[in-house]
């Protein structure tokens, strides 16, 4: 086989979680444009309509209004994905959220919000959507974690999030060695400062940290989102099909440091 073929995704189904906006949307136009039809699932039902609407073209691209927090919201969006699009793919967990404060003033009710999202949600999406493809002995789960659960990042205070994203690391190994032998490989992507919404909220609450966040990454920029479109790609393929349980960073060298 070719290396463009290895690399196509023609007649696959992908589900891209948090895909209305940000990484998510670019990750799911890369996988739609080689061929695979996506389904955008988000909590943002409007937002996530007008994006499907946006990345629709030669493949089909659908939206489903989903809460990854909540297990039966999972479980319906499992069900209207194989009932409209045929069995799933590629899951790409992209779905998450920042919370940024001191530790010793972070409210419990703060802290779970964004474990729920971050772990429960992909744990719940992979448990759902892995029961399928563990049936069918055969699917790519990818978590976008973050380099903020390799290093911390600074000076922004984000413990919650940084636990998370470490989380999600081990989280894609423990299922990478649990289900190599069925046919479902686990691998996560670790960004570095990506230019989204996410990221403009940060720097709106605190314009001078652009700045340190530059000093520190090598590359000397931030990253754009669609920066991060050819290694979804390959790890949704069978371009990466010797590689499960690892966690790859695109950072711009931040953690090299
Ligand atoms: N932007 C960066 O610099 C950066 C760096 C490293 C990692 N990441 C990670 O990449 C992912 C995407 O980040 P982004 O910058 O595009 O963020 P974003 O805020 O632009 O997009 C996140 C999306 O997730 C959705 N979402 C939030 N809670 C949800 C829920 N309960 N159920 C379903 N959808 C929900 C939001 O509606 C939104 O559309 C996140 O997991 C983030 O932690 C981002």
């Amino acid at each position: 086989m070719s290396v463009m073929e290895r690399f196509s995704l023609d007649g696959d189904v992908a589900i891209v979680t948090g895909a209305a906006q940000g990484l998510g949307k670019h990750m799911a136009g890369a996988l739609a444009e080689m061929g695979a039809d996506v389904a955008i699932v988000d909590v943002q039902g409007e937002k996530a309509t007008t994006t499907a609407r946006e990345l629709d073209g030669e493949t089909d691209v659908i939206a489903v209004e989903t809460d990854v927090t909540d297990e039966a919201s999972v479980e319906e969006m499992v069900e209207r994905v194989t009932e409209r699009l045929g069995p799933i793919d590629v899951l790409v967990n992209n779905a998450g959220i920042v919370e940024n404060s001191p530790a010793e003033e972070t409210s419990i009710e703060s802290w779970r919000r964004v474990l729920s999202v971050n772990l429960d949600g992909p744990f719940l999406c992979a448990k759902h959507v892995g029961t399928q493809m563990l049936r069918r002995e055969t699917g790519k789960i990818i978590n976008i974690a973050s380099m903020s659960g390799i290093d911390v990042n600074v000076p922004q205070k984000q413990a919650s999030y940084n636990t998370t994203k470490a989380g999600l690391a081990m989280l894609t190994e423990s299922l990478a060695v649990e289900w190599a032998d069925r046919g479902v490989r686990v691998n996560a992507i670790a960004p570095g400062y990506m230019r989204t919404e996410l990221v403009d909220d940060v720097l709106e609450a605190n314009p001078d940290m652009e700045e340190e966040w530059l000093e520190n990454t090598p590359l000397g920029r931030l990253g754009r989102p669609e920066e991060l479109r050819e290694l979804v790609v390959y790890l949704a393929s069978d371009a990466s099909s010797y590689m499960t349980g690892s966690t790859i960073v695109l950072d711009g060298g931040y953690t090299s440091r």
